[in-house]
């Protein structure tokens, strides 16, 4: 098979999926539909429900912790989890940059001010040994980040945590049912964060919870989520500043269904994703992240590789990832700018939220330089969703025989092909 690309270059092409196709996402049966239309018929669609304490219940259990409470989605629970713990406005929070944007707003949104520290470029999550000269007398807390469900490195944190009493939020959204040490993430610092958007291992179009084992900390995510009321105060009876960031019993039947089926899934992709950093390894200038020994599970939200041009005749990964995409894979370039290069971060444009102004009047992250998660965000890292690696042994094959392709292609000639044959 042969084709032409704009720039004239004929490459043959032996590889096509045709019109095959990755499993799709969310998936869902007759259980989602029949508890969708119990909590209709129920007229109690919000509180007075039973749906949303069922799923806070059982997921607490799951992640290994005593307490859960659900919120309206992954970003507030990090925000309410920060106003959780108390923190004072301006208070530093070190986060990682490689990460999703509301791991950074939702610290701005707590007042406080985000400090980056750079990734392990092996795993992507936060470097631990570079955590403690990022801490001033204004740290209060870290939100490691378990990157596309690999746990972060949860001893060396927690350590440094104890030392010099910081509060670990553990950013768990792509984190459902993964282990650090056989134990849940979310349950080893002192609050965890989950999502439930759409595309997450577990979801419900939109939703979040926090799981803790602190009941302090619980109750306070419970009062903030609902409107500041305290558990046996009135109904008009405000205690606290909260708002309402409750989740609906739709969503909350829709993720009992859901949770019954996460095991299994996590299961497929752990074996597919086992499978193809045995074979993707074996390419030149490919290197699938590491998964250490500590993370006993793995969620896979992404399966993330590094790209080494280099071995593919100094092509960008930009141009890489064409060539994967029009063999049918659907292979993205992820968080490709940092957050602390967002426009709005190097403008400090943080609205109402000036606590920054407190402790660092000169803040500027135009002068921040992390340069591991600069190499992964804006060079390396390619990444799969989680559905992809839902698909049989077969889709797999076609993942590593495209990219091999592209490989070939270009030691051969020189040359990328990227058009669809
Ligand atoms: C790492 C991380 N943290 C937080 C969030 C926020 O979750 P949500 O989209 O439910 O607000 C996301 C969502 O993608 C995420 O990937």
């Amino acid at each position: 098979m042969a084709a032409t690309t704009k720039s004239g270059i004929i490459t043959s092409r032996a590889f096509s999926r045709g019109n095959k196709k990755f499993p799709g996402w969310p998936t869902y049966g007759h259980g989602e539909s029949e508890a969708l239309l119990k909590v209709l018929n129920s007229g109690k669609w919000g509180i007075g429900g039973t749906e949303t304490e069922k799923f806070e219940k059982a997921f607490a259990a799951y992640q290994d912790s005593r307490y859960c409470v659900t919120m309206v989605n992954g970003s507030v629970t990090l925000r309410n989890a920060l106003i959780a713990c108390g923190l004072e406005e301006g208070s530093e929070v070190i986060i990682p940059p490689f990460t999703f944007l509301a791991t950074a707003t939702s610290v701005i949104e707590a007042n406080c001010v985000p400090v980056f520290v750079d990734i392990d470029p092996d795993t992507c999550c936060i470097d631990p040994e570079k955590i403690e000269q990022a801490i001033t007398p204004h740290t209060r807390a870290v939100i490691p980040v378990h990157l596309g469900g690999h746990a972060a490195a949860m001893d060396e944190i927690m350590e440094i945590a104890r030392k010099y009493k910081l509060y670990v939020i553990e950013d768990s959204a792509h984190a459902h049912g993964a282990e650090y040490k056989k134990r849940r993430v979310g349950s080893i610092g002192d609050i965890g964060s989950f999502s439930f958007q759409s595309s997450k291992n577990l979801c419900c179009g939109e939703g979040g919870a926090i799981v803790t084992d602190n009941k302090e900390l619980a109750e306070n995510c419970w009062s903030i989520h609902n409107c500041g009321r305290v558990r046996d105060g009135a109904w008009y009876q405000h205690e606290h500043l909260g708002g309402n960031y409750r989740l609906s019993q739709f969503q909350a039947a829709i993720l009992n269904e859901q949770l019954k089926k996460i095991d299994a899934e996590t299961d497929k992709r752990q074996a597919n994703a086992a499978y193809l950093s045995e074979k993707l390894a074996r390419i030149p200038g490919i290197r699938p992240l590491v998964r250490r020994p500590e993370a006993t599970r793995h969620s896979y939200h992404l399966y993330i590789f590094r790209y080494d041009r280099e071995y593919f005749g100094g092509m960008s990964r930009e141009l890489f990832i064409k060539a994967v995409t029009a063999r049918g894979i659907p292979v993205s370039n992820g968080y490709n700018t940092l957050i602390y290069k967002q426009p709005f971060m190097l403008k400090k444009e943080f609205g109402p939220f000036t606590g920054w102004k407190h402790t660092n009047p000169a803040l500027d992250y135009s002068a921040v330089v992390c340069p591991a998660a600069e190499k992964a965000a804006e060079e390396e890292c390619c990444w799969l969703s989680q559905n992809i690696l839902l698909g049989s042994r077969e889709d797999m094959d076609d993942i590593i025989a495209a990219v091999s392709e592209v490989h070939e292609n270009v030691r051969k000639s020189n040359k990328v092909e990227l058009v669809s044959c």
